[in-house]
């Protein structure tokens, strides 16, 4: 059974899906760089061990990473999961997890990485937005997309309901695509990522109109 360990900086929303969604592999651990992040009582409340990790406390990006390197090693972890986690990773963490570890993202990427994606997504007057969940590779946002939640925006959406709207499709993909990678349905290759094993080009997509 896979060992999936989720970092997490906030409410847990995914968590929580993630939690709730029976997944084939164990959730064997959750880090928080946050002592009171919301994320923490969920997993407790799940029986999940919890770690916090400060950030605060290290004197620089390498050596907090190093010490949440070695915490996924004690646990013994296959899969990372990066879960509204709100650190950057530095160089030398991303590759070590290269292929096992993955993030979930409020845009449709390539579009929008970064921050505030629902009001940028307004200020341009896109039709469409979403969320993609995507390997985390060095570059910000920018490793490959496996799946995306596909929605339509409404003439009265504002940040607000965008914002709840992606959460919404957010819960529905994530908990899939790690499901997906725990039944080997998705697979990192060296010859690249595989989906029922054909290589894949495309996120797969859900859309909800
Ligand atoms: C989500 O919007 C996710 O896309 C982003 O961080 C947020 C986490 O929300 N990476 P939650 O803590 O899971 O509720």
């Amino acid at each position: 059974m896979i060992k999936i360990a989720v970092l997490v900086s906030g409410s847990g929303s995914n968590l929580q899906a993630l939690i709730d969604a029976n997944l084939s592999g164990q959730i064997v651990g959750v880090i928080s760089n946050k002592p009171e992040a919301y994320a923490l009582q969920r997993a407790e409340n799940a029986g999940i061990a919890t770690a916090v990790i400060e950030h605060k406390q290290y004197p620089h990006r390498e050596a907090f990473d190093d010490v949440m390197h070695q915490q996924l090693l004690d646990w013994d972890v296959d899969l990372v999961v990066l879960a509204g986690f709100m650190r950057i990773l530095s160089e030398k963490f991303v590759s070590a997890w290269e292929g096992k570890m993955i993030n979930i993202h409020p845009s449709l990427l390539p579009h929008y990485k970064g921050m505030h994606t629902h009001q940028r997504v307004l200020n341009t007057g896109d039709q469409l937005h979403g969320c993609t969940v995507h390997y985390v590779t060095a570059e910000l946002d920018a490793g490959q997309a496996l799946a995306q939640g596909v929605l339509q925006v409404g003439s009265h959406d504002g940040v607000n309901s965008l914002a709840q709207r992606v959460h919404t499709l957010e819960h529905i993909i994530y908990p899939q695509v790690v499901e997906w990678i725990c039944t080997q349905t998705i697979q990192h290759t060296d010859q690249g990522v595989l989906y029922r094993d054909t290589l894949m080009h495309e996120p797969i997509q859900f859309c909800k109109f």
